[in-house]
């Protein structure tokens, strides 16, 4: 029998303002997509902006339904925006953001298992790690360096 500790790192920026330029600029696209969200069942909303490594940006947000299985997060969205315009080209980084209207979250909000599983597919078909941007309403900035580190033991096409 053996033990495999699995552990990874992840920045937390105090504030947007410590983010690079670009990086700023990705997560307050983000933020500016929450508008459009259309959450009318959980008032959950949902942005998110990807920089693809050309440094074009595409956008998404939740899009909810009355058939709730039909839901579709921000993340998926805007990585199937992307891949639509961009198939070839590798995806760099993702911001999430998120604003529930019926209470503050200062932590910012990681995604979903679908959304990892999806996000580690465009890492997998590009051999590109994806860095991801989080924020809430709070200050505070995560950064985390590739899906692999919080999709451990992933499934992928290798598998097939
Ligand atoms: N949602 C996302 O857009 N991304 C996630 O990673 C988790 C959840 C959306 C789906 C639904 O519209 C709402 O948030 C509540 O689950």
């Amino acid at each position: 029998m053996e033990i495999i500790e699995n552990s990874f790192f992840f920045k937390i920026y105090s504030n947007i303002d410590e983010l690079s330029n670009e990086d700023k600029q990705l997560v307050q696209t983000a933020i500016l997509q929450l508008k459009n969200a259309y959450a009318p069942y959980s008032q959950f909303h949902v942005g998110a902006a990807v920089r693809l490594i050309d440094k074009d940006v595409y956008v998404g947000c939740n899009q909810e339904n009355a058939s709730y299985p039909l839901c579709m997060c921000g993340e998926r969205v805007a990585l199937y925006n992307a891949g639509a315009y961009k198939p070839n080209i590798p995806v760099e980084s993702i911001a999430i953001t998120i604003k529930n209207l019926n209470s503050r979250i200062d932590k910012p909000v990681s995604p979903c298992g679908a959304c990892r599983q999806v996000i580690s597919e465009f890492e997998f078909r590009h051999k590109h790690k994806i860095r991801i941007l989080l924020k809430s309403d709070g200050d505070e900035v995560y950064e985390i360096n590739s899906i692999a580190d919080i999709l451990p033991l992933g499934f992928n096409g290798t598998f097939l």
